[in-house]
């Protein structure tokens, strides 16, 4: 039998911790998932039926390999309307397979073996392994929650070597919610002019904010020739199924992304490009969500501390990142257990690195009478693990 079937590459990457938690809840009847980093919304009927007029019409061809051409310049619009940043749609503008892809791609585009890559953690399951797969380095930068989960110039700087050749940027934050303002912005970018850097910035969820608007980073000076910006339809217009994402960026970079995607992918799915035309209308709808995932944030943030979790306040995304440390039991432990004793999913900080340990993620992208109930029974955990 051969032995070696496998990349050392790829052997050598753990997989995602998430995905466990939810194959165990899969099976349990009455489970409650804090878990998913999902909307629990429908995508907006509007869109649904753009796309199956789409259908109708006869809408089932491949696109050109950089998307629709007028899905393009709905986005530049909406770029330039949102931020001030301009992106020509004709060679600044890739349609991809989601952000997920787009990260991919901006990897691929940019690293050379033996890169370093900047991120900071807590921080999204997928920046270490993908920076892994394609050839870089990945360099993490501890955040804390005593600093509101924020990535500092200073601290940035204390990593940056002669091998840093891109950082990752990654707010509103998945897990913490985590927010950065304008100033903490401008006080990145003048580390990464300073050191002639690339920034990967991925702003999925820059429309999901509640006390502040999102600072898009290739607004601020300068940054536009150095940001590959990246966002999608997933979270903003619940549309995670549709797999629809897109890169903004310097031509070069994205006519390097656009190489390896037409290899790849050929082009991201016709109706969901469709779909997404009518997405860019719907602006009201995303509203509406956002008005809701408030309501359960505040309900969230308030019954987490009641049963004595103390809980940062998140800005943005649809996440709360409580503290466990009072519990004595490590993330991962108290997740297992709290499944096991209550049926109900939160995911260990660990998960998003190790300065993620001591925290558990608890998303609100699920109705307030799941969160009422999944409060109450974390409250009935919580005191049998003497939680003051
Ligand atoms: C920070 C972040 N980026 C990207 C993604 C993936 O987005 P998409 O569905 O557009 O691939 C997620 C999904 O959870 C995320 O949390």
């Amino acid at each position: 039998m051969m032995s070696d079937r496998v990349a050392d590459r790829v052997k050598g990457i753990k997989g995602s911790g998430i995905r466990e938690f939810f194959d165990i809840a899969q099976q349990m009847e009455g489970a409650i998932s804090l878990g998913v980093g999902e909307p629990d919304f429908v995508t907006p009927w509007s869109i649904r039926e753009a796309c199956i007029f789409s259908l109708e019409k006869g809408y089932t061809s491949y696109t050109s390999n950089w998307g629709l051409l007028e899905l393009r310049e709905a986005i530049s619009d909406t770029i330039y309307k949102e931020s001030g940043a301009y992106y020509d749609p004709e060679g600044e503008i890739l349609i991809t397979a989601g952000v997920s892809e787009a990260f991919d791609l901006a990897l691929r585009a940019i690293v050379n073996p033996g890169d370093e890559v900047v991120l900071h953690e807590p921080s999204y399951v997928s920046y270490k392994p993908c920076t892994a797969f394609a050839g870089g380095t990945p360099v993490c930068v501890d955040t804390e929650v005593g600093d509101e989960f924020k990535l500092r110039a200073e601290k940035l700087k204390d990593k940056i070597t002669d091998k840093t050749k891109a950082i990752i940027l990654s707010y509103p934050n998945n897990p913490t919610g985590a927010t950065l303002s304008r100033k903490d912005l401008e006080e990145i970018a003048d580390v990464v002019n300073e050191h002639d850097l690339l920034v990967i910035s991925d702003e999925v969820y820059g429309k999901l904010t509640y006390n502040s608007k999102h600072t898009c980073f290739s607004s601020l000076n300068g940054m536009k020739e150095r940001t590959i910006l990246l966002n999608g339809f997933s979270k903003a217009y619940a549309m995670t199924g549709w797999r629809l994402g897109y890169a903004a960026g310097n031509k070069e970079i994205i006519e390097a992304m656009m190489k390896i995607h037409q290899y790849i992918m050929l082009c991201a799915p016709i109706t969901a490009q469709m779909a997404a035309m009518e997405a860019l209308r719907c602006d009201d709808e995303t509203e509406r969500m956002v008005s809701e995932y408030n309501r359960r944030r505040r309900l969230m943030v308030e019954g987490l501390r009641e049963i004595g979790l103390s809980c940062f306040e998140p800005k943005g995304a649809f996440y709360t990142f409580p503290s466990i440390e009072n519990t004595g039991l490590t993330s991962e432990e108290f997740a297992k257990k709290l499944l096991l004793d209550e049926k109900v999913v939160v995911i260990p900080g660990s998960v998003f690195g190790a300065c993620g340990e001591g925290f558990i993620r608890c998303a609100y992208a699920v109705s307030q009478y799941e969160i009422k109930e999944a409060l109450e029974r974390m409250g009935k955990f919580s005191e049998r693990h003497h939680v003051v």
